[in-house]
C-alpha cells in the first residue's frame, strides 16, 4: 500500500475504530508525506512540533475560504467562525487571544476545581441511583457530555436556570465536527444563531451587574483603555468556546474510561492513588488523543525531508505524532508513568489550546473519583465509536456500576 491507500484506509469504519496500525505504516515512509502534489501529511512527532510553532504555517483563514468555500459568508456559522482565535493569524489572532488569555487564567481554572469536584459528584450520585440494581447506565451521555458542558457553563457565567435549555442547542452546534449534509448545517447555523442572542443578552446584563466570571471579565478587558476587542468578536469567541472545549473534553472522559474498561487493574490503580490522576489523564491524552488532527496551509519549506510549496494543506496527524516510536518507547502500551515529553493532544505554539489545563483538571478530578465511588464498574455490551475521525471518541458507552 502507499501513502494515498494508507490515508484512504483511515476513513473506513475499521480505520476509524482502530487507525493506529494505519499511522505506524504512513510514519513508516516517513516524518511527513506527500499525498498528492499541494498535500502533505505529517505524522512523526518533531515535524508535526515544528509545523505547529513555525509561524510561516498559517491556519485556513477568512482570505482562504473566499477562496474555497464559495457562499460562506451566507452562513451564520461561519460569519461567526470567521472570528474565531482558531480561524486567526498574525496581529489579529494575537491581539484577541491576548485579551482572551487574560481573562482565562491559570487562577480562574484553578478556582473552579472545587465546583467541578461537586458537578461529578452530583452526576455520579444519579449515574448512582440509575445503576445501583445492576441495570446499565451510559456514561458518555450520563457523565462525559455533562461534565464538560457544564463546566464551560459555569467558567462563562451562565446562570443555573439556563443551563438545562443551553445544553442541547451545545450539542447541535457540535454537529460542526460531523457535518456532512444540509440539514446538518441548517441545525448548527441555527444553534449558532440562538448561542449568538443567547450570549448577547448575557454580555448586556453583566454590563450592567458584573460578576466573578469570565464574560464579565472579557467585557471589562473590552472595554479597557487598550482593550481592542469588538463586540461581535467577544460574542463570537464565547461560542468558540463551546466547540473547541466541550466535545473535546467528552471524549478525554470517555477514551480515559475505555481504557479503564479493558486494563482494570489501572482503574483500580486511580482509585487507590498509586496511579496519580494527572499522569493517567497525560497518558490518555497520548494513547487515545480526543484529537486526532489539525492542519495549516504551507508556504516553501521542507518538513520531514518532504518539500512543501506556498498554499499547500498540510495535515498534522497528532495521534500519529503520539504514538512515534522515536519519541515513546513501546508507543502502542498504555503506561501513565512515561516522561517522555508531552503529547501533541493540546496542538503546540501560537494556537496551543487555551482550554488545556481546564480540561486537565476535569479529567484529573473526575477520574479518581468514578473509580472510588464504583470500583466494580464494568462494561456492558459493546461500545459505540463515534463517526468523526477529526475528534475521536465514542457516542456509547453501556456500563454496570453494582
Ligand atoms: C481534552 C480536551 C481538549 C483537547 C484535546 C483540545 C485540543 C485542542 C487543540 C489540538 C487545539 C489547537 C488546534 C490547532 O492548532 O489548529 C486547541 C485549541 C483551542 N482550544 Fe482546546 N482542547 C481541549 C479542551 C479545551 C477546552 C476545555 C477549551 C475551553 C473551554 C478549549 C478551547 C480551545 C480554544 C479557544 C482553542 C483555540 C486557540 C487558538 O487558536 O489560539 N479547548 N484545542
Amino acid at each position: 500500500m502507499d501513502a494515498v491507500e494508507f490515508f484512504t484506509a483511515l476513513g473506513t469504519p475499521a480505520g476509524r475504530a482502530n487507525p493506529y496500525p494505519l499511522y505506524a505504516k504512513l510514519d513508516g515512509l516517513g516524518e511527513a508525506v506527500a499525498l498528492a502534489p499541494g498535500t502533505v501529511v505529517v505524522v512523526g512527532y518533531d515535524a508535526i512540533s515544528a509545523v505547529l510553532r513555525d509561524p510561516g504555517f498559517r491556519v485556513s483563514d477568512e482570505e482562504r475560504w473566499d477562496r474555497d468555500l464559495s457562499g460562506w459568508r451566507d452562513n451564520p456559522l461561519f460569519v461567526q467562525a470567521m472570528d474565531w482565535i482558531l480561524n486567526l493569524n498574525g496581529p489579529k489572532h494575537a491581539r484577541i487571544r491576548s485579551l482572551m488569555a487574560r481573562t482565562f487564567t491559570a487562577r480562574r481554572v484553578a478556582d473552579l476545581a472545587p465546583a467541578i469536584a461537586r458537578m461529578a459528584d452530583d452526576l455520579l450520585d444519579a449515574m448512582g441511583d440509575r445503576g445501583a440494581d445492576g441495570s446499565a447506565v451510559e456514561f458518555m451521555h450520563d457523565f462525559a457530555f455533562l461534565l464538560p458542558v457544564t463546566v464551560i457553563c459555569e467558567l462563562i457565567g451562565i446562570p443555573e436556570a439556563d443551563r438545562e435549555g443551553f445544553r442541547p442547542v451545545a450539542r447541535d452546534l457540535n454537529r460542526i465536527f460531523e457535518f456532512d449534509d444540509v440539514t446538518c448545517l441548517t441545525a448548527i447555523n441555527a444553534a449558532a444563531v440562538e448561542l449568538l442572542a443567547y450570549f448577547t443578552g448575557l454580555a448586556a446584563s453583566r454590563g450592567a451587574n458584573p460578576r466573578d466570571d469570565l464574560i464579565s471579565d472579557l467585557l471589562s478587558v473590552s472595554e479597557s483603555a487598550d482593550g481592542r476587542l469588538s463586540d461581535a468578536e467577544l460574542l463570537h469567541n464565547l461560542t468558540l468556546l463551546l466547540v473547541a472545549g466541550f466535545e473535546t473534553t467528552t471524549n478525554l472522559l470517555g477514551n480515559g474510561l475505555h481504557v479503564i474498561l479493558r486494563h482494570p487493574e489501572t482503574g483500580a490503580a486511580l482509585a487507590d492513588g498509586s496511579v496519580q490522576a494527572g499522569a493517567f489523564v497525560e497518558e490518555v491524552l497520548r494513547y487515545d488523543s480526543p484529537v486526532q488532527l489539525t492542519s495549516r496551509i504551507g508556504y516553501e519549506t521542507k518538513i520531514g525531508g518532504v518539500t512543501v510549496g506556498d498554499g499547500d494543506s498540510v495535515t498534522t496527524v497528532l495521534g500519529a505524532g503520539n504514538r512515534d516510536p522515536r519519541r515513546f518507547a513501546d508507543p502502542d502500551v498504555f503506561r501513565p508513568s512515561r516522561s517522555e515529553g508531552a503529547p501533541l493532544s493540546f496542538g503546540g505554539g501560537a494556537h496551543f489550546c487555551i482550554g488545556a489545563a481546564l480540561a486537565r483538571l476535569e479529567g484529573g478530578i473526575a477520574f479518581p473519583r468514578l473509580m472510588r465511588r464504583f470500583p466494580k464498574l464494568s462494561a456492558e455490551g459493546e461500545p459505540v465509536r463515534r463517526e468523526t475521525f477529526l475528534l475521536r471518541g465514542f457516542d456509547a458507552l453501556p456500563i454496570t456500576i453494582a
